[in-house]
């Protein structure tokens, strides 16, 4: 199964370098200008192709690394090509100042753009995962959480068994709605932990829960 990253910023690398060492023969990756994707994969020590958004569109799996207001006009555009593919949205709705949403508390940004590709698969997931903890999602013995969410059951367990490998704890979610929750606790942690001066070195564990629920 081929899965394509799409952006060459902070988590386009970050989600590149964690998928690359899991899944190095299924990966693809591309950017708006190819010569300076590929500059990002040499000095990441990667060997791997940097490929043109259409060959990227390909992949089974997309994850647009966009900010919200730009993977809008994204998807839109390429709703067609998006059909019947499943898309991993990470984004948070920020404002200018990142201390609040540009999205009313009844919506998601997952939502949203579920509302604008109804024919692709939106899954929610590393809606709280800073891009610094990438490097090390393990701390003081726990992993950080991935609330994996999805409409349909069926495409939710089939990312989290995509995800399992990945050193972060997998979490079932639920459906896009939960977003509305999830999305909000970036808000918090990234209040709480500049208030502790360790932002962005902090992630969620919710503390109880034994393990993921994969199953089917
Ligand atoms: N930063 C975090 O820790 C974090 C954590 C969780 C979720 N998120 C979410 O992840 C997303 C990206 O965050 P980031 O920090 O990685 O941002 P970033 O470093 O600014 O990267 C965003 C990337 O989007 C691409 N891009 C920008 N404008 C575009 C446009 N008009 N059309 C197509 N591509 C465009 C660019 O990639 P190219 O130039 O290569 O095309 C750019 O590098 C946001 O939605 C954010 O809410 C971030």
């Amino acid at each position: 199964m081929k899965i394509a990253i799409i952006g060459t910023g902070r988590m386009g690398k970050a989600l590149l370098n964690t998928f690359y060492k899991v899944y190095p023969n299924e990966i693809l990756f591309a950017g708006r200008d190819i010569t300076h994707t590929q500059q990002v994969i040499n000095e990441l020590g990667l060997n791997l192709q940097a490929v043109s958004l259409e060959v990227a569109m390909q992949a089974e799996v997309i994850i647009p690394t966009l900010w919200f207001a730009d993977v809008q006009p994204w998807v839109q555009e390429r709703a067609m090509a998006l059909q019947g593919k499943i898309l991993i949205d990470i984004t948070n709705p920020f404002n200018e100042t990142y201390e609040d949403f540009t999205t009313p508390y009844d919506t998601s940004s997952a939502e949203i753009i579920q509302q604008l590709i109804p024919h692709t698969y939106v899954v929610g997931a590393f809606k709280n995962t800073y891009w610094v903890v990438f490097d090390n999602p393990v701390l003081q013995g726990l992993k950080s959480d991935v609330y994996v969410t999805a409409n349909k059951e069926e495409v939710r367990k089939k990312v989290m068994r995509l995800l399992e490998p990945l050193p972060f704890r997998i979490l079932d979610a639920g459906t896009l709605k939960n977003n509305r929750t999830i999305e909000r606790m970036t808000l918090l942690s990234r209040e709480l932990s500049l208030k502790a001066g360790n932002y962005p070195r902090i992630a969620f564990n919710l503390w109880g829960l034994e393990h993921s629920s994969i199953s089917g």
